[in-house]
């Protein structure tokens, strides 16, 4: 709580305490006031299409299992045992009408529900409540264009409201067809050495990073004109710790990168009868290419090459930023295509997308390794001793007052207006959270 002293009065000057990004006390408390108390993404509709299907995720520290039960609902669940705690679910994903525990052999429906026992007579009489010991749920689980959020808070808005202006991004980026996105193949998960915000934190606006430490992919040509990429970018402000990176891709690339270069024949079959001119015009000259939704989901399409000196395709990424301990996380990389595309065309996307993304690919190696760095730094005796800070001051120009949008739109990247927006909600949650705790306690 001293420290969210000091990280208010540091973003007023433009400085970030450095052991933000790896502290036990901060690491629980972020825990408990933002992953306990507000919407988080946990899986995708299109990855468990049919009654019984199941994924196992995070939320949090916890493991749920994200269900769609025998009535087509979808559920979230704590994946733990009502009589001794034990871990009900060991696979990564299924289809499973009941759920055994491997301990006792207490079982629960895909809805979570209890089931059952063994020597149920003898044991306890008879069948106890399905309710009262069924497996823990999340209280509240809304899906926004097939991506499935949960709150563990009863309190929470609904997600669009919640949202605000980042909904209005959203539906430019997932809402282009009816028949939706569909997950491609297995996310990939990862261990990285580094906060969990170190990935989110860059991916709501740092653009001044690429033509540096992804310089590599520049010299090697993958990516033509990389090395522009913070010059031709702008950002959106979506508020509420949300914000995306927009890029001039026609001008970077070629004209025929409207839309992210999607081809034209699969450009005709977007519908775009919900968007508003804005939308349209944004997706036309300055499409949002990367973007955070607080607190650790971010977004990614960009056009790449799915080999060297192939016509880039755009490739869309999902990375979510799971808090594993302090300093270390576990990243989640899910590719996602448009579910009427046909699947030649999908399988390049997905080889670009491992091309430059995926666990071996060069921007992620780049990206992983420089945040490695922060974890380490942010644990140092001599850091702390000195109370050492970050720098936040680039030189800022205001956002612009003809845009018709929501939220902010800033004409350039540079200023680091996200930035400072994803840790003023991050430090509103971590507050608030904290008056909530102190009430609870009274
Ligand atoms: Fe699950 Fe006993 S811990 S049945």
């Amino acid at each position: 709580d001293n420290l969210c002293d000091r990280v208010e009065k540091g973003l007023d000057e433009g400085l970030l305490p450095v052991e933000v990004f790896r502290d036990d006390t901060v690491f629980r408390a972020e825990m408990e006031r933002i992953f306990a108390r507000t919407w988080v993404f946990v899986a995708h509709a299109s990855e468990i299409p049919n009654k019984g299907d199941f994924v196992l995720r995070r939320l949090g520290l916890d493991k749920v299992i994200v269900t769609r039960d025998d009535s087509g609902e979808i559920n979230v669940m704590l994946n733990h045992c009502r009589h001794r705690g034990t871990e009900v679910c060991h696979h990564d994903k299924g289809n499973a009408r009941t759920f055994k525990c491997p301990y006792h052999g207490w079982a629960y429906r895909n809805n979570g529900d209890w089931a059952g026992a063994p020597h149920l007579k003898d044991a306890y009489g008879g069948p106890l409540d399905k309710k009262e010991w069924g497996l823990l749920r999340a209280p509240r689980v809304e899906v926004l264009h097939g991506f499935i959020f949960a709150a563990l808070s009863d309190e929470v808005p609904p997600l669009r409201e919640h949202l605000g202006a980042a909904a209005w991004m959203f539906d430019a980026i997932f809402g282009l067809h009816p028949d939706g996105m569909k997950v491609i193949k297995e996310p990939e998960r990862f261990i990285v050495k580094a906060d969990w915000k170190s990935g989110a934190e860059n991916f709501s606006g740092d653009a001044y990073h690429v033509s540096t430490a992804h310089l590599s992919a520049s010299l090697s040509e993958f990516i033509p004109g990389v090395n522009q990429v913070s010059s031709v970018a702008c950002a959106y402000d979506m508020g509420n710790g949300n914000s995306f990176i927009g890029h001039a891709l026609p001008k970077l690339i070629g004209p025929e990168f409207e839309f992210w270069g999607y081809p034209k024949e699969y450009r005709d079959q977007f519908d775009l009868s919900s968007l508003d001119e804005t939308q349209i015009e944004m997706l036309k000259t300055l499409p949002p290419t990367i973007g955070t939704l607080f607190p650790n989901f971010s977004y990614l399409r960009f056009p790449q090459p799915d080999r060297p000196g192939a016509m880039p395709v755009p490739f869309t990424s999902i990375r979510v930023w799971q808090p594993v301990s302090p300093g270390v996380m576990e990243l989640w990389n899910y590719e996602l295509e448009y579910a009427f595309l046909p699947d030649e065309f999908v399988e390049k996307c997905y080889m670009a997308g491992q091309f430059g993304f995926g666990s071996g690919g060069i921007f992620e190696q780049d990206d992983t390794a420089v945040w490695e760095g922060i974890a380490k730094v942010a644990n140092s005796p001599w850091t702390r001793s000195k109370g050492m800070k970050l720098h936040y001051q680039q030189k800022r120009e205001g956002a612009d007052p003809t845009w018709k949008g929501p939220g902010l739109f800033y004409p350039a990247v540079y200023g680091e207006n996200c930035q400072e927006e994803f840790w003023r909600r991050w430090l509103k949650d971590m507050k608030e959270g904290k008056s909530e705790q102190n009430g609870g306690n009274q």
